[in-house]
């Protein structure tokens, strides 16, 4: 399934996330013969380098974030010859733009552009405003945006609105790495697919969900852009939002990019506000301090920073979702930073058996869809215990591993995405009602936690979080997953 010819040209092509995630992507897909030999990919950035210096730059990238299995030195410089670089400020009007427009010029009119946003998004209006002055913003271009897109809801109309001046919605990509997540996708095909599981998908078995998100990393180098930022708006208003959308969603009529995204949307317009007081009890936002990870000594956040800071490196919400088949069902969203694991996952947790006919209480039944690492779902189910005549029970966990074949490792939820841009499908990006829906749900939370009107708990790196994650949980008479076993 090779796509059309096309030309990539990539905004921030020296920066992080085009060399560590976007480059080897592309290669993976040239690899598995989905990239066709026309393809062009056109790196644009400010710092001042001929080709051959970016190439190389590309050369060193592959050869350190692709895994050694897939590592073709003649792939790669085959790749290599598909790739180009302009100097280019993409803010301002000058010159430079001559030069991205003759690499463009080369190629036949009709040619699928794609012009992928990797800067900071307060400038995306001021590079659409210049592509359309330069008129290169051809009928067959679309643009992908990076996140955040805004760090409010003002911010996102903002930039919403610069980049919707010059293409149309159905020409932007706002791209969530979660949704090309292979395991997130298959959220969809284990609800509608299987019906023993949709019949049970209602606050009529479940009892509770959590969503989490954690990792064991820090800030990294991270810290000037995640210092503004924080846990609720790095993850939450985006990756888990839209994995809480795909949980909760009634059946889309098809697998349609707009019947699937009014589904989501109408999950994330059915959430109760969280306002007011609610923000102190239905919220936790801690930061971490020193600890260990993976048996290695970890400063805390404020030394890593070296100031004093306001920013959550763990955020928790108790979410509801005010329709009929999600009456009074918490939803757990949570993630964090130096966790004591990287995992991503969502736990069902079901109504537990209404008997007392066994000599030991079964336990609730527990849907486990592990995202990353291990993709997989388990089942934990009550069984008798063949170890006693008395009827006793134990449990006993069904778990199917989600497998690619060949022993591969399963693609980077990029490479999906970014072939999806030039398929011109854009189920798996982000409508911009949805994102401006998801900032006006987390607002309030961010506004009440700018002001100091819930606590900064803290938690020791390495560790799970703060005690009051716990006892948020235990209000409602419920454990956190790692707690259950
Ligand atoms: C990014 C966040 O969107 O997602 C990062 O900005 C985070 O802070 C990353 O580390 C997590 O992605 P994944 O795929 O490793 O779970």
């Amino acid at each position: 399934q090779q796509v059309e010819p096309f030309d990539y040209v990539i905004f921030g092509a020296t920066g992080d996330l085009t060399m560590r995630k976007l480059l080897p992507a592309f290669y993976n897909r040239m690899r598995s013969g989905q990239v066709p030999d026309e393809a062009r990919i056109i790196g644009t950035a400010r710092t001042a380098l001929d080709r051959e210096e970016f190439v190389d730059r590309v050369r060193e990238a592959l050869v350190r974030f692709l895994p050694k299995e897939v590592r073709d030195p003649s792939l790669i410089e085959r790749f290599l010859m598909r790739v180009d670089y302009v100097t280019l400020d993409g803010t301002k009007s000058g010159s430079d733009w001559d030069g991205l427009a003759a690499v463009l010029s080369t190629a036949p009119p009709e040619r699928i552009r794609v012009y992928y946003f990797a800067t900071a998004p307060q400038l995306y209006g001021a590079i659409c405003e210049n592509l359309h002055a330069k008129h290169l913003i051809t009928p067959f271009s679309r643009v992908v945006l990076e996140k955040p897109i805004g760090t409010d809801s003002a911010t996102a109309e903002a930039i919403n609105n610069g980049v919707g001046q010059y293409f149309p919605e159905n020409h932007i990509f706002r791209i969530d790495h979660y949704l090309g997540k292979e395991t997130v996708q298959n959220v969809i095909g284990l609800r509608f697919a299987n019906p023993i599981i949709e019949a049970v998908w209602s606050s009529d078995f479940i009892e509770s969900v959590q969503i989490t998100a954690a990792e064991t990393v820090g800030v990294e180098g991270r810290a000037a852009y995640y210092n503004t930022s924080g846990a609720l708006r790095d993850m939450i208003q985006n990756h888990l939002l839209q994995v809480l959308g795909l949980v909760a969603m009634e059946q889309p009529e098809s697998l349609a990019a707009d019947n699937v995204r009014n589904a989501k949307l109408a999950v994330l317009n059915a959430l109760r506000p969280i306002t007011g007081d609610a923000v102190r009890t239905e919220t936790v936002r801690a930061q971490y301090t020193e600890g260990m990870v993976g048996g290695k000594p970890a400063p805390g956040y404020l030394e890593e920073l070296g100031e004093p800071s306001n920013t959550e490196t763990y955020a928790l919400l108790r979410a509801f979702i005010d329709t009929p088949r999600w009456k009074n069902v918490p939803f757990y969203l949570r993630t964090a930073k130096r966790s004591a694991e990287k995992v991503s996952e969502v736990v069902i947790t079901f109504k537990t058996a209404p008997t007392h006919m066994f000599s030991t209480p079964p336990i609730a039944n527990c849907l486990v869809i592990r995202i990353q690492p291990h993709e997989g779902v388990e089942l934990h189910l009550n069984v008798k215990n063949p170890a006693t005549d008395a009827f006793t029970l134990k449990e006993s966990v069904l778990n199917a591993e989600f497998e690619m074949g060949g022993g591969l490792p399963f693609p980077d939820s990029y490479e999906r995405l970014l072939l999806d841009a030039v398929r011109g499908d854009p189920v798996l990006f982000i409508r911009r009602d949805e994102v401006e829906a998801a900032w006006k749900w987390i607002e309030p939370v961010l506004d009440a936690w700018s002001e100091n009107k819930s606590p900064m708990e803290t938690y020791s790196a390495g560790s799970y979080g703060p005690s009051k994650a716990t006892t948020l949980l235990a209000e409602n008479g419920h454990h956190w997953h790692e707690n259950m076993e």
